[in-house]
Protein backbone atom coordinates (compact mmCIF):
# COMPACT_ATOMS: atom_id res chain seq x y z
CA UNK A 1 0.00 0.00 0.00
CA UNK A 2 1.26 3.62 -1.19
CA UNK A 3 1.33 6.44 1.11
CA UNK A 4 -1.00 8.79 -0.59
CA UNK A 5 0.85 12.05 -0.20
CA UNK A 6 4.66 11.32 -0.95
CA UNK A 7 7.29 13.44 0.18
CA UNK A 8 8.67 13.56 -3.83
CA UNK A 9 5.65 15.61 -4.96
CA UNK A 10 6.38 19.27 -5.49
CA UNK A 11 3.30 19.71 -3.69
CA UNK A 12 4.79 18.29 -0.42
CA UNK A 13 6.88 21.27 0.87
CA UNK A 14 3.57 23.13 1.06
CA UNK A 15 1.62 20.33 2.83
CA UNK A 16 4.10 20.40 5.26
CA UNK A 17 4.10 24.36 5.90
CA UNK A 18 0.39 24.31 6.02
CA UNK A 19 0.55 21.28 8.55
CA UNK A 20 3.14 23.36 10.80
CA UNK A 21 1.16 26.83 10.45
CA UNK A 22 -2.40 24.58 11.67
CA UNK A 23 -0.94 22.09 14.27
CA UNK A 24 2.27 23.14 16.01
CA UNK A 25 1.08 25.80 18.68
CA UNK A 26 -1.63 22.94 19.40
CA UNK A 27 0.91 20.26 19.30
CA UNK A 28 3.40 22.06 21.33
CA UNK A 29 1.03 23.16 24.09
CA UNK A 30 -0.35 19.72 24.18
CA UNK A 31 3.07 18.09 24.44
CA UNK A 32 3.55 20.75 27.59
CA UNK A 33 0.54 20.24 29.19
CA UNK A 34 1.94 16.33 29.23
CA UNK A 35 5.85 17.15 31.23
CA UNK A 36 7.50 18.94 28.26
CA UNK A 37 10.66 17.86 26.94
CA UNK A 38 13.52 19.18 28.76
CA UNK A 39 16.71 16.94 28.99
CA UNK A 40 14.11 14.05 27.11
CA UNK A 41 14.60 11.62 24.75
CA UNK A 42 12.60 12.27 22.28
CA UNK A 43 11.50 10.44 19.00
CA UNK A 44 9.16 12.15 15.98
CA UNK A 45 7.90 9.90 13.61
CA UNK A 46 6.93 10.79 10.43
CA UNK A 47 8.42 14.25 11.14
CA UNK A 48 7.40 15.86 7.43
CA UNK A 49 8.88 18.59 7.29
CA UNK A 50 10.42 18.78 10.65
CA UNK A 51 9.15 21.83 12.21
CA UNK A 52 7.69 20.10 14.96
CA UNK A 53 11.31 18.52 15.47
CA UNK A 54 12.60 21.55 15.27
CA UNK A 55 9.92 22.98 18.19
CA UNK A 56 10.85 19.89 20.75
CA UNK A 57 14.62 20.55 19.97
CA UNK A 58 14.67 24.25 20.91
CA UNK A 59 12.62 23.23 24.38
CA UNK A 60 15.46 21.40 24.97
CA UNK A 61 14.30 17.33 23.82
CA UNK A 62 16.86 15.87 22.31
CA UNK A 63 15.22 14.42 19.25
CA UNK A 64 15.23 11.93 16.44
CA UNK A 65 13.32 12.70 13.46
CA UNK A 66 12.09 10.15 11.09
CA UNK A 67 10.62 9.97 7.68
CA UNK A 68 9.67 7.61 5.39
CA UNK A 69 11.13 9.90 2.98
CA UNK A 70 13.54 12.51 4.74
CA UNK A 71 14.25 15.03 1.94
CA UNK A 72 12.26 17.81 3.74
CA UNK A 73 13.67 17.43 6.97
CA UNK A 74 16.69 19.77 7.64
CA UNK A 75 20.38 18.47 8.64
CA UNK A 76 20.89 21.79 10.61
CA UNK A 77 18.26 21.74 12.82
CA UNK A 78 18.94 21.08 16.29
CA UNK A 79 17.89 17.00 15.83
CA UNK A 80 19.07 13.82 14.33
CA UNK A 81 17.62 12.67 10.60
CA UNK A 82 17.06 8.89 10.45
CA UNK A 83 15.23 7.55 7.02
CA UNK A 84 13.38 4.79 8.74
CA UNK A 85 10.07 2.74 7.50
CA UNK A 86 7.70 2.94 10.57
CA UNK A 87 5.68 -0.27 9.10
CA UNK A 88 8.36 -2.59 8.01
CA UNK A 89 11.39 -1.96 10.29
CA UNK A 90 11.92 -1.82 14.27
CA UNK A 91 12.17 0.92 15.62
CA UNK A 92 14.77 3.09 16.95
CA UNK A 93 16.62 1.72 19.82
CA UNK A 94 15.12 3.51 22.91
CA UNK A 95 13.49 4.07 25.46
CA UNK A 96 12.12 6.99 24.67
CA UNK A 97 10.57 9.59 27.15
CA UNK A 98 8.31 11.08 24.05
CA UNK A 99 7.06 9.35 21.64
CA UNK A 100 4.70 11.76 18.83
CA UNK A 101 3.30 10.96 15.31
CA UNK A 102 0.94 13.30 14.01
CA UNK A 103 -1.02 12.08 11.18
CA UNK A 104 1.12 9.08 10.46
CA UNK A 105 -0.73 5.77 11.87
CA UNK A 106 -3.66 6.46 10.27
CA UNK A 107 -2.08 6.37 6.82
CA UNK A 108 -0.40 2.75 7.98
CA UNK A 109 -2.35 -0.51 7.43
CA UNK A 110 -1.03 -1.98 10.84
CA UNK A 111 -1.76 0.86 12.81
CA UNK A 112 -3.08 -1.18 15.99
CA UNK A 113 0.61 -3.37 15.90
CA UNK A 114 2.35 -0.28 15.01
CA UNK A 115 0.77 1.42 18.42
CA UNK A 116 1.84 -1.90 20.92
CA UNK A 117 5.42 -1.24 19.60
CA UNK A 118 5.41 2.55 20.09
CA UNK A 119 4.07 1.77 23.90
CA UNK A 120 6.75 -0.94 24.74
CA UNK A 121 9.72 1.66 23.32
CA UNK A 122 8.80 3.94 26.43
CA UNK A 123 10.98 4.71 29.34
CA UNK A 124 8.57 4.60 32.09
CA UNK A 125 7.05 7.70 33.04
CA UNK A 126 7.53 8.15 29.30
CA UNK A 127 4.74 9.70 27.18
CA UNK A 128 3.12 8.56 23.90
CA UNK A 129 0.92 11.36 21.19
CA UNK A 130 -0.66 10.15 18.90
CA UNK A 131 -2.43 12.61 16.55
CA UNK A 132 -4.74 11.84 13.28
CA UNK A 133 -7.40 13.06 11.89
CA UNK A 134 -11.11 11.73 12.08
CA UNK A 135 -11.72 12.32 8.50
CA UNK A 136 -14.81 10.57 8.34
CA UNK A 137 -16.52 13.21 10.44
CA UNK A 138 -17.61 15.71 7.84
CA UNK A 139 -15.39 19.18 7.46
CA UNK A 140 -17.73 21.93 7.87
CA UNK A 141 -18.45 24.16 5.81
CA UNK A 142 -19.25 27.90 7.94
CA UNK A 143 -20.11 29.54 4.68
CA UNK A 144 -20.15 29.34 0.79
CA UNK A 145 -20.31 32.35 -2.02
CA UNK A 146 -23.09 30.07 -2.77
CA UNK A 147 -25.16 26.96 -1.59
CA UNK A 148 -23.33 24.96 -5.02
CA UNK A 149 -20.34 25.48 -3.71
CA UNK A 150 -20.75 24.46 -0.44
CA UNK A 151 -22.53 21.10 -2.20
CA UNK A 152 -19.14 20.63 -4.47
CA UNK A 153 -17.27 21.62 -1.20
CA UNK A 154 -18.73 18.15 0.38
CA UNK A 155 -18.87 15.93 -2.86
CA UNK A 156 -14.73 16.39 -2.77
CA UNK A 157 -15.02 15.52 1.09
CA UNK A 158 -16.97 12.35 0.32
CA UNK A 159 -14.65 11.26 -2.51
CA UNK A 160 -11.86 11.72 -0.61
CA UNK A 161 -12.78 9.91 2.71
CA UNK A 162 -14.76 7.62 0.61
CA UNK A 163 -12.47 6.22 -2.25
CA UNK A 164 -9.39 8.25 -2.69
CA UNK A 165 -7.57 7.80 0.44
CA UNK A 166 -9.28 4.17 1.68
CA UNK A 167 -7.72 2.70 -1.61
CA UNK A 168 -4.31 4.61 -0.29
CA UNK A 169 -4.88 1.80 3.08
CA UNK A 170 -6.09 5.38 5.44
CA UNK A 171 -8.72 5.06 7.98
CA UNK A 172 -10.38 7.65 8.54
CA UNK A 173 -12.16 6.37 11.61
CA UNK A 174 -8.53 5.41 13.37
CA UNK A 175 -8.44 8.43 15.69
CA UNK A 176 -11.55 6.98 17.40
CA UNK A 177 -10.05 4.12 18.08
CA UNK A 178 -6.34 5.31 19.65
CA UNK A 179 -7.78 6.10 23.28
CA UNK A 180 -8.78 2.37 23.19
CA UNK A 181 -5.87 1.40 21.69
CA UNK A 182 -4.06 2.97 24.10
CA UNK A 183 -5.51 1.73 26.79
CA UNK A 184 -5.43 -1.62 25.57
CA UNK A 185 -1.61 -1.68 25.16
CA UNK A 186 -1.22 -0.81 28.85
CA UNK A 187 -1.00 3.17 28.70
CA UNK A 188 -2.12 4.85 31.85
CA UNK A 189 -3.67 8.34 32.60
CA UNK A 190 -4.73 7.90 28.97
CA UNK A 191 -6.37 11.62 27.32
CA UNK A 192 -7.74 13.11 23.59
CA UNK A 193 -8.27 16.21 23.15
CA UNK A 194 -9.90 17.30 19.82
CA UNK A 195 -8.78 20.33 17.84
CA UNK A 196 -10.87 22.47 15.51
CA UNK A 197 -11.04 25.99 13.61
CA UNK A 198 -12.15 27.78 11.30
CA UNK A 199 -9.97 28.23 8.26
CA UNK A 200 -10.99 30.70 4.98
CA UNK A 201 -9.89 30.26 1.77
CA UNK A 202 -6.18 31.16 0.89
CA UNK A 203 -5.01 30.19 5.32
CA UNK A 204 -4.00 27.50 5.69
CA UNK A 205 -6.24 25.17 6.57
CA UNK A 206 -8.12 25.40 3.05
CA UNK A 207 -4.48 25.52 0.96
CA UNK A 208 -3.62 21.62 2.63
CA UNK A 209 -6.83 20.67 1.08
CA UNK A 210 -5.44 22.57 -2.43
CA UNK A 211 -2.43 20.66 -2.29
CA UNK A 212 -3.92 17.72 -1.17
CA UNK A 213 -6.16 18.26 -4.52
CA UNK A 214 -3.46 19.23 -6.91
CA UNK A 215 -1.35 15.97 -5.41
CA UNK A 216 -4.00 13.11 -6.36
CA UNK A 217 -5.95 14.96 -9.10
CA UNK A 218 -5.59 11.87 -11.05
CA UNK A 219 -7.14 10.13 -8.06
CA UNK A 220 -10.44 12.17 -7.35
CA UNK A 221 -10.86 12.30 -11.39
CA UNK A 222 -10.54 8.35 -11.52
CA UNK A 223 -13.57 8.47 -7.90
CA UNK A 224 -15.83 10.15 -10.63
CA UNK A 225 -15.18 13.91 -9.89
CA UNK A 226 -15.25 16.56 -12.73
CA UNK A 227 -12.44 18.60 -13.69
CA UNK A 228 -14.94 21.53 -13.36
CA UNK A 229 -15.72 20.58 -10.06
CA UNK A 230 -11.88 19.75 -8.78
CA UNK A 231 -10.80 23.16 -10.38
CA UNK A 232 -13.97 24.91 -8.20
CA UNK A 233 -12.94 23.72 -5.39
CA UNK A 234 -9.37 24.55 -5.63
CA UNK A 235 -10.89 27.92 -6.41
CA UNK A 236 -12.26 28.18 -3.40
CA UNK A 237 -9.54 27.12 -1.28
CA UNK A 238 -8.34 30.02 -2.09
CA UNK A 239 -11.60 32.27 -1.82
CA UNK A 240 -11.53 34.29 1.14
CA UNK A 241 -15.88 34.03 0.93
CA UNK A 242 -15.49 30.84 1.43
CA UNK A 243 -14.79 28.87 4.82
CA UNK A 244 -14.59 25.54 6.74
CA UNK A 245 -13.35 23.47 9.32
CA UNK A 246 -11.60 21.59 8.15
CA UNK A 247 -11.13 17.78 9.53
CA UNK A 248 -10.90 17.29 13.92
CA UNK A 249 -7.70 16.50 15.28
CA UNK A 250 -7.53 14.05 18.01
CA UNK A 251 -4.63 14.61 19.61
CA UNK A 252 -4.53 11.38 21.90
CA UNK A 253 -1.92 10.52 24.70
CA UNK A 254 -1.16 7.97 27.30
CA UNK A 255 1.91 7.21 30.06
CA UNK A 256 3.98 4.11 30.32
C1 LIG B 1 0.77 13.92 6.48
S1 LIG B 1 2.50 13.96 6.68
C2 LIG B 1 2.62 14.61 8.34
C3 LIG B 1 3.96 15.25 8.62
C4 LIG B 1 4.13 15.77 10.04
N1 LIG B 1 4.05 14.69 11.01
C5 LIG B 1 3.12 16.84 10.38
O1 LIG B 1 2.10 16.54 11.02
O2 LIG B 1 3.32 17.99 10.00
C6 LIG B 1 2.94 12.25 6.95
C7 LIG B 1 4.44 11.98 6.96
O3 LIG B 1 4.62 10.61 7.31
C8 LIG B 1 5.58 10.03 6.45
N2 LIG B 1 5.33 8.58 6.33
C9 LIG B 1 4.40 7.96 5.59
N3 LIG B 1 4.50 6.63 5.73
C10 LIG B 1 5.53 6.39 6.59
C11 LIG B 1 6.13 5.23 7.14
N4 LIG B 1 5.70 4.01 6.81
N5 LIG B 1 7.16 5.37 8.00
C12 LIG B 1 7.62 6.61 8.35
N6 LIG B 1 7.09 7.75 7.85
C13 LIG B 1 6.06 7.65 6.99
C14 LIG B 1 5.42 10.76 5.14
O4 LIG B 1 6.58 10.67 4.33
C15 LIG B 1 5.11 12.19 5.60
O5 LIG B 1 6.28 12.97 5.76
Amino acid sequence: MTYAFGNADAEAANRHRHLAAMFDDFSTARIAGLGGVTNKRCLELGAGGGSMAARLAALGGEVLATDLDVRHLPRDGGFGVLEHDLQREPLPPGPWDLIHARLLLLHLPDREAVLKRLAAALAPGGVLLIEDFYSTIRMGVLRAPTPADAAVYNAYHDTLVDRVLPARGNDGTWAGRAHAAMLDAGLTGVTTEVHARSWPGGSPGALLQAANIVQQRPAFRDAGMSDADIDRVLALMNDPEMVIRAHLLYSTAGFA
